[in-house]
């Protein structure tokens, strides 16, 4: 009997930790489906993700639209840049082709495309790829959706924008992305003193780093001083697993379906 109710305790405890470890979808379930499109998101609600993580930019028309490189080389069958295409330029690019046939004719999404397709209960992290002129456009969609405050992350590099973010939208969940280097001396840059007084100064909610670059002394130091830790790319299950064992609050993987299921099946062991 006592055996009985330990086997369940333990099962509670380890189920309730990976709950509380979200699976982010980086750029849609992009292994398997063309990047930052709706095919791709679409792909990762089937999957089971908790939220997709999406980047965006501005078009030179003021539109917000869903692609991380600065033009469109890489995802699309021609090359335009950006900031210096109309938003109707870019809906006559293919930005499925790239990753197969199958998704032929698959368009560049806007943000309000992307808002509309979250199911209710899910997420997105948002981040902001261009400059602090996305702040305005990014607001008036977010307020025009019928997306709910909880469903909502903005998350980026530039720390400024994110404070400016808070300004006008206090309400609204950030993370602070970071990339994490040693100096010659084997010292970490920036230290984790400075990153607490980013936090601080820019009332940031959460922190978010590389896995090879994130490590259990940072996760606890933050999450002690209140602020969420975040940590991408992990498409591999011994990483995942390391991290959901120092209890980090999300996991951003390009492979959503694999991580949930070796996650899930472990907590069951
Ligand atoms: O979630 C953070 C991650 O997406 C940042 O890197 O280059 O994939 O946008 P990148
Ligand atoms: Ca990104």
């Amino acid at each position: 009997m006592i055996k009985v109710l330990l086997f369940s305790f333990t099962l509670f405890l380890q189920l309730s930790l990976l709950a509380d470890t979200l699976i982010i979808a980086h750029r849609g379930a992009s292994k398997q489906a063309p990047e930052n499109t709706l095919p791709a998101f679409e792909l990762a609600w089937k999957q089971g993700a908790d939220a997709i993580e999406a980047d965006f930019r501005m078009t030179k028309d003021g539109h917000v639209v869903c692609i991380h490189d600065a033009n469109t080389k890489k995802t699309a069958d021609k090359n335009l840049i950006i900031a210096k295409s109309t938003l109707s330029e870019l809906k006559k690019l293919d930005f499925g082709l790239f990753k197969g046939k199958q998704f032929k004719g698959t368009r560049i999404p806007t943000i309000e495309e992307v808002f509309a397709s979250i199911p209710k209960g899910k997420k997105i992290f948002i981040e902001i790829k261009s400059g602090p002129e996305t702040v305005q456009p990014l607001l008036k969609a977010i307020k025009q959706s019928s997306l709910q405050p909880e469903q909502i992350a903005i998350i980026g590099f530039k720390e400024k924008i994110l404070l400016d973010i808070k300004k006008h939208a206090p309400h609204i969940y950030t993370s602070w992305l970071c990339s994490l280097k040693k100096d010659k001396r084997g010292k970490m840059k920036p230290s984790l003193e400075s990153i607490m007084k980013t936090i601080k100064a820019c009332q940031i909610d959460g922190f978010s780093s590389s896995y090879n670059q994130l490590n259990q002394e940072i996760i606890q130091t933050l999450q002690k001083q209140g602020t969420d830790c975040h940590v991408w790319t992990i498409n591999d299950t011994r990483h995942a697993k390391k991290f959901v064992a120092w209890k980090i609050n999300s996991i951003t993987t390009d492979l959503p379906e694999k991580i949930k299921v070796v996650l899930a099946q472990d907590s069951k062991d």
